[in-house]
């Protein structure tokens, strides 16, 4: 089996930015690796994805919201993460699991054993080795999402959860580091007020150390 890395964190903290640098880093050292994201990762995933993450007609009860997550992430475990687990390559997916037990459990209230339920249902309770958890200020984090967010248009913005007071953001920050405290054998905690590269050192150190476990 492969190695499967999973990178977290509010909106706006560098995930994306990050996780890009580090199957580049992979990617030179020979390692083979494939980079994915949630929700989507697969056809339909992306078409569950449009409609989850921009503003759109839909009005979602939380209900139906953690359902189409969990959905995307069942197609999205077997058509693409085991499959590429099972080649032995390094799996780095942009938020998993824990983004759905903060969103729609911390943060929207839902119960948050039903949802650990539904992960394990759906992920055939597949966990990452490793998650990289990018700490951040809400505010900090959100200045960051919309200044991205104001430099692309209107459909492909992805801002429907951006949108969400600072109340909302603030227990998703504090759900997180409450799994991270849970789970100090797979989180790693990055502060994620430091410059990109700096932030990538520290990246690139945890993947080393979990490639030599
Ligand atoms: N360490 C950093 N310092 C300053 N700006 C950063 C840093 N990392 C990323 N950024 C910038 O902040 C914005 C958000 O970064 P990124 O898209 O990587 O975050 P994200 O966690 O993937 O956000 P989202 O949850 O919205 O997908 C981008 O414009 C990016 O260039
Ligand atoms: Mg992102």
């Amino acid at each position: 089996m492969g190695l499967f890395v999973t990178f977290e964190g509010i909106e706006g903290c560098g995930k994306t930015t990050q996780i890009l640098l580090a199957a580049d880093y992979l990617a030179k050292r020979g390692i083979p690796c494939l980079r994915t994201e949630e929700p989507g990762g697969t056809t339909l995933g992306r078409k569950l994805r449009e409609m989850l993450l921009n503003r759109g007609p839909f009005i979602f009860y939380p209900e139906t919201e953690l359902l189409l997550f969990t959905a995307a992430r069942a197609q999205h475990v077997r058509e693409v993460i085991l499959p590429a687990l099972e080649e032995g390559k390094v799996v780095l997916c942009d938020r998993f699991a824990d983004a759905t037990l903060v969103y729609q459990g911390y943060a929207r209230g839902l119960d948050i054993e039903a949802i650990r339920f539904l992960n394990a249902f759906v992920t055939n309770s597949l966990k990452p080795d490793l998650t990289i958890l990018f700490d951040l200020p809400v505010e900090v984090g959100l200045n960051r999402a919309r200044e991205r967010i104001a430099r692309l248009n209107l459909a492909s913005r992805e801002d429907r959860f951006e949108e969400e007071d600072l109340a909302f953001h603030k227990k998703i920050r504090e759900g997180y580091l409450l799994l991270a405290h849970q789970e100090k054998d797979r989180f790693r905690v990055i502060d994620a007020a430091g410059s990109i590269a700096n932030l990538q050192d520290t990246v690139r150190f945890h993947l080393d150390s979990a490639l030599r476990e």
